[in-house]
């Protein structure tokens, strides 16, 4: 996906089933995200003024959720950036493949799961913002 731009990324509604008790939110693969799961991350206790990620995938695809508290995600495709807040735990953000992301903004306590579509794989990670610029062609 070299050509993927911050146009693909969207953030998407998870369904809820609200109860006097709490909420509950399923994501089950193909039905509520457009690839199937196969790892699961979340990343917790960053410090404050911390940013992760810093990176792109040449073909892996994931679903971003604030599970807890807040935080930022900066996309940026190599021609746009667009810097998207995810606060709510039933809002998921796809990020297609070929994008480079940050995030920060940590708030205390939060929590961001992470969905991907693939196993761990090293080589799939371009973490030279210059050979993303390569990659991508520009
Ligand atoms: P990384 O993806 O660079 O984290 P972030 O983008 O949040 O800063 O991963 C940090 C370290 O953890 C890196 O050494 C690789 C390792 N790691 C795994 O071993 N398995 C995984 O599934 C992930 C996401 C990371």
């Amino acid at each position: 996906m070299k050509k993927s731009s911050i146009y693909d990324c969207s953030v998407i509604e998870l369904p809820v089933n609200h109860r006097e008790k709490g909420n509950l939110t399923v994501v089950e693969n193909s039905l509520d995200i457009p690839f199937d799961v196969r790892r699961v991350y979340y990343l917790y206790d960053v410090p404050s003024g911390e940013s992760r990620g810093g990176h792109a995938h040449k073909e892996l695809r994931q679903l971003i959720v604030a599970a807890s508290g807040s935080f930022d995600v900066v996309l940026y495709d190599g021609k746009v950036k667009r810097t998207i807040t995810l606060n709510r735990p039933f809002c998921g953000l796809v990020v297609v493949s070929g994008i480079w992301r940050e995030l920060d903004d940590f708030s205390s306590g939060s929590v961001c799961l992470v969905l991907a579509s693939h196993e761990y794989n090293e080589r799939d990670y371009i973490r030279e913002y210059q050979e993303f610029l390569e990659w991508k062609n520009i």
